[in-house]
């Protein structure tokens, strides 16, 4: 049996000395990588707020970091492809720091699960509602322990977390979390668990820690913000929106996404209220055909999505509209696919997402078979997205000669001598700044368009 050995009183002081840490001990360093939607984003701003309680120090390098997590997405079979190739090549990193904890967090995460671990690479796995248990996880994995948590929950909203966000100009809030819907072809529900909201109070409550800290614009997010409820209070999203639009009168604020099947008229009239709602709704489609949005489980019909757009551009007829499409859904013809364009033609997007169809896992289109060839969904993928390209560009000729409020972000990225700022409407909008006067990045400035192509909007500031 082993024993301890009996020490004098010196060693056992100087054995004391030794065991203290050292206090200069420096401080570990964390990357986070996001892949995925933008409450990804957020979630990824959580973790880091997460981690930087438990005495972690963020960097955006990742060679310098001691902890890597890659916040991943499920949506769509390339999605995961994308961080599988990530994850290979973060074998160098190891190769360089044999101490370094990888972590795979998000969607991705919570549907492979265990299979991850199998990589020799990864350390960590942790889902959507499991964020909290980060920094214990990460710490083990220093001691050479792998750990993973992936549990569901029907309450976790982190309501009380403040996301460290760097400073910028447009935030991310999550107001929910989790979606009930069960669209025949996602796999949300499954990586994502049941829907739940934060309270109204501490939403509008960070919103004005955001514009106290410099925001200028901020998007609530959800993946069905209409359906938001404050249990206590029995508040709805409109009350929300408007209560946000109220509590802070000088930000933007955005919201997505919301479902066609609740696009209530009080939340279209809550919109046309406020002059700091961005006027701009984001309406997912994801099909022109009865039939094909019956076999989705959408549970509305065309002719109820059209009454809703005309619904929304009757309030607010400046209202830009932008929407998600997917081709080559199970048994997809051709006429579908004509009913698709024949809708796009009818609502005339301002801009639109499109797909093509990913089989899922666990979902029930999987059972349904991924009958439209390949070669067939990137033939009506193609044809739909030169349609949206031709309508985004009339559309945005319309605006020529016309003055926009655009809330500028800073440089172009093409070219550093012209800035770029955003519109009411969601539209980039790209104007030269030699004489800006005055002007500084996150100000509303007015701009007059004078060239416009299907992506971006060309103009000169209004100088008083
Ligand atoms: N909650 C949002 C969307 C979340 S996913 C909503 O309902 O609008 C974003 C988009 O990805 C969806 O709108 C859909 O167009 C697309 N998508 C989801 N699952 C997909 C799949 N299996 N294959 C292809 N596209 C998919
Ligand atoms: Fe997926 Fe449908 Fe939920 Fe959107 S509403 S996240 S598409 S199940
Ligand atoms: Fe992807 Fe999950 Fe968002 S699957 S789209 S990261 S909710």
């Amino acid at each position: 049996m082993f024993e301890l050995p009996i020490l004098t009183e010196s060693e056992l002081y100087e054995n004391e000395i030794f065991d203290l840490p050292s206090p200069i001990a420096p401080q570990r360093k964390l990357y986070v990588e996001t892949y995925g939607c933008q409450m990804n984003v957020n979630d990824s701003e959580i973790v880091k707020g997460v981690m930087n309680n438990s005495g972690y120090a963020i960097t955006d390098k990742p060679d310098e970091a001691d902890v890597i997590l890659l916040n991943t997405c499920a949506v769509r079979d390339n999605a995961e492809r994308k961080i599988h190739e990530r994850l290979d090549h973060l074998k160098y990193y190891k190769k360089r720091n044999h101490d370094l904890v990888v972590g795979v967090l998000g969607c991705m995460a919570e549907r492979l699960r265990s299979d991850l671990l199998e990589k020799k690479l990864v350390d960590v796995v942790v889902g959507p509602d499991e964020y909290r248990n980060v920094p214990e996880l990460v710490g083990r994995a220093f001691t050479g322990e792998k750990g993973i948590a992936v549990k569901l929950s029907r309450v976790e909203t982190y309501d009380d977390i403040l996301p460290l966000r760097t400073d910028g100009i447009s935030a991310w809030v999550s107001i929910m979390r989790g979606c009930d819907k069960f669209c025949t072809f996602c796999v949300v529900p499954f990586t994502r668990g049941r829907e739940r909201s934060r309270t109204l109070d501490s939403v509008v409550n960070e919103l004005k820690i955001l514009r106290d800290s410099g925001f200028k614009e901020t998007t609530l997010l959800g993946q069905n913000v209409n359906s938001y409820r404050d249990e206590q209070t029995s508040k709805d999203f409109a009350d929300l929106l408007a209560a946000c639009a109220s509590s802070v009168p000088e930000m933007r604020i955005r919201y997505t996404t919301s479902h066609p099947q609740d696009m209530s008229d009080k939340l279209i009239e809550t919109m046309a209220q406020y002059d700091n709602i961005c006027k701009y709704v984001h309406l997912p489609v994801q099909s022109g055909s009865d039939r094909i949005l019956k076999l989705m489980n959408r549970t509305y019909t065309v002719e109820h999505y059209l009454e809703r757009m005309r619904k929304i551009k009757e309030v607010m007829p400046n209202c830009a509209l932008s929407t998600d499409i997917i081709v080559g859904f199970p048994s997809e013809t051709e006429e579908d696919n004509d009913a698709t364009i024949e809708l796009m033609q009818q609502v005339r997007y301002d801009g639109a997402y499109m797909y093509k169809y990913s089989p899922r896992e666990k979902t029930k289109a999987w059972k349904m078979g991924d009958d439209v060839p390949d070669d067939v969904k990137t033939e009506r993928l193609n044809r739909i997205i030169e349609k949206q390209r031709i309508v985004s560009g009339e559309l945005n000729q319309l605006t020529l000669g016309t003055i926009e409020k655009v809330l500028v972000e800073g440089a172009s990225k093409k070219n550093p001598t012209e800035w770029q700022g955003r519109t009411d409407s969601n539209k980039i909008v790209i104007f030269t700044h030699n004489e800006f006067g005055g002007y500084i990045v996150g100000d509303i400035i007015p701009v007059k368009i004078n060239r416009a192509n299907s992506a971006t909007m060309f103009g000169d500031i209004v100088l008083n």
